[in-house]
């Protein structure tokens, strides 16, 4: 079962507000990855956390009248703050950095050093356009309508003495490493790269700040603040230990198997951080894998906007499991998609009610009506049942080429094609009527373990998707931990024969879509 390690990561968030459901679909999505390939019997590091310097922070805690620290602390830590939000969502990570960890401090501080030392950082004098919000410096030719090319606000004249990154020494290098076509996904965010940025010329990057004191101070030009992204970006890396004895990890899981990301956050990842780590001979992460925004009204969430959604309520009102789901089968991992609660509504009902829920309820309803909830052993197979097992046995495969693309859309489509080819068995071979039949019994028997088997196997590959009600089926339907296993998954026929099963509550009940828009209006 060893597969060696696999290394993911979500973007560490800016505690400057409670996180919405933009932000939680990044983090979902990293936490299926890592659940299915801890299913799969890869040794998984899963990191996530916060990014917790910069001016926009010092902000908001002044006018919070507190200190950065205090303030940070609420959000990430207090009430409903960010490791709560995890906790609810399930989001299953190995290990969470804040970049006010002392151990990151002191680790950002060697690095500028180190490459300072290289010469790779020179001082100089920056003068230019800043965008206070994303925190980052854009020259004229950048700024799209006269504003930030990220965030569409309006950027200000800043001037002042500061450190540089010999960025430009790296363009070569990072334009093949773009051209290769492996190391950033999907494809259109190599082109938005190439041509924004390599094409036009790479600049050399300002790394320091002397007017903001909310960073991690250059140890020997103390003046000077890291740049967000420096001391950010490298979170990747001393959360395993790099530059600190807290961890000892890094020759275990670095160069990273994937980063996912936001879609704003391409350039940072995939030019400034292996340009750094270039400077530093250091191994470059394998991928990473920029997303789409979920969009609210054609317009990207942002509490300025006030069209903020928020997980919890969500979840509290459909359950977990059901958001979860939402979140990875109604959006194209990597393409931007509209957040409506209806939708939100439809696919639930479609999908988890109607679909799956009803196929387990009738089936479970029906081998404890018809058998006292226990199979007999002798089994007729009949006509109907070759397509459906040859659609369950091949999940698999389609699943996992799916799932190593993170096409978490078209992996979970597969699973329900069978879901709804099994409730069409049920109609195909009508077990009510084979149930008026004593000499029939085995015939029944059969097309209801053709169920109990479909439901499982499809149950193992949602795991990722659905932790907690799967374990909920596989109770209702029998099935012991051994047959949970995703190898498991391509044997049809692995479930004993005479299997009890033990009905219990409806796992997706129907929600009324008129009332609950209603209601999530007001
Ligand atoms: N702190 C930086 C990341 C540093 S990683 C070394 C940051 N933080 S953030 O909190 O602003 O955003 C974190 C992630 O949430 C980004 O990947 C961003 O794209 C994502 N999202 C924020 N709003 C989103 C949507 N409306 N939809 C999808 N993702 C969104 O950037």
């Amino acid at each position: 079962m060893d597969k060696g390690t696999f290394y993911i990561t979500t973007p560490i968030y800016y505690p400057s507000d409670k996180l919405h459901i933009g932000h939680t679909y990044c983090t979902v999505a990293t936490d299926a990855m890592a659940r299915y390939k801890r299913m799969r019997g890869y040794d998984v590091m899963f990191l996530t956390g916060t990014d917790e310097h910069g001016q926009k922070i010092a902000e908001r805690a002044e006018s919070a009248g507190v200190s950065p620290k205090e303030f940070v602390d609420g959000i990430v830590c207090g009430p409903n703050g960010i490791i709560d939000l995890w906790k609810r969502m399930n989001i299953s990570y190995d290990r969470f950095i804040r970049t006010t960890d002392d151990y990151h401090i002191e680790a950002i501080q060697k690095i500028f050093r180190a490459l300072y030392d290289k010469g790779d950082i020179y001082k100089g004098a920056y003068k230019g356009l800043y965008c206070t919000p994303c925190e980052a410096f854009w020259t004229q030719s950048q700024l799209q309508d006269g504003n930030c090319p990220d965030c569409g606000r309006e950027v200000k004249y800043a001037e002042e003495e500061a450190y540089f990154f010999r960025q430009s020494k790296y363009a070569g290098r990072l334009m093949e490493l773009l051209s290769g076509g492996e190391f950033l996904q999907p494809a259109p965010r190599v082109n938005e790269m190439v041509n924004n940025f390599l094409k036009p010329g790479l600049e050399d990057l300002c790394v320091s700040r002397t007017s903001i004191t909310w960073g991690v101070p250059v140890d020997f030009d103390p003046d000077h603040v890291v740049y967000v992204w420096v001391d950010a970006l490298f979170n990747y890396m001393t959360a395993l230990g790099y530059q600190n004895d807290k961890y000892d990890d890094l020759e275990c899981y670095w160069p990273c198997d994937v980063h996912f990301i936001g879609k704003e956050i391409v350039r940072p990842h995939s030019i400034i951080w292996p340009s750094m780590l270039m400077a530093l001979d250091l191994p470059l992460p394998k991928k990473v894998f920029g997303t789409g925004w979920l969009i609210f009204d054609g317009e990207k969430m942002s509490k300025s906007k006030g069209n903020v959604v928020d997980p919890i309520i969500l979840a509290d009102r459909y359950g977990v499991d059901a958001l979860r789901y939402f979140l990875l089968r109604e959006y194209t991992f990597g393409s931007d998609g509209n957040f409506t609660n209806e939708l939100l509504i439809t696919r639930i009902n479609a999908d988890l009610a109607n679909d799956i829920g009803n196929l387990v309820s009738r089936s479970v309803a029906m081998v404890d009506k018809y058998f006292d909830g226990m199979l007999p052993s002798e089994h007729e197979s009949g006509p109907e049942d070759a397509e459906l097992i040859a659609m369950a046995e091949n999940l698999r495969e389609a699943y996992e080429s799916n799932m190593e693309r993170f096409a978490f859309q078209n992996a979970l489509a597969e699973i329900f094609k069978v879901t709804s080819r099994a409730n069409k068995y049920i109609d195909e071979t009508a077990p009510w009527i084979l149930a008026k039949d004593e000499g029939q019994k085995p015939r029944l028997a059969a097309v209801l373990y053709n169920l109990l088997e479909t439901i499982r196997i499809c149950t193992v590959l949602l795991q990722p998707f659905m932790p907690d009600t799967c374990v909920k089926i596989f109770e209702q339907i029998g099935v012991d931990e051994a047959l949970t296993q995703y190898d498991t998954a391509a044997d049809f026929g692995s479930l004993p024969k005479s299997t009890a099963v033990s009905k219990g509550p409806v796992i997706f009940p129907r929600i009324d879509l008129k009332k609950e828009l209603e209601e999530l209006m007001l």
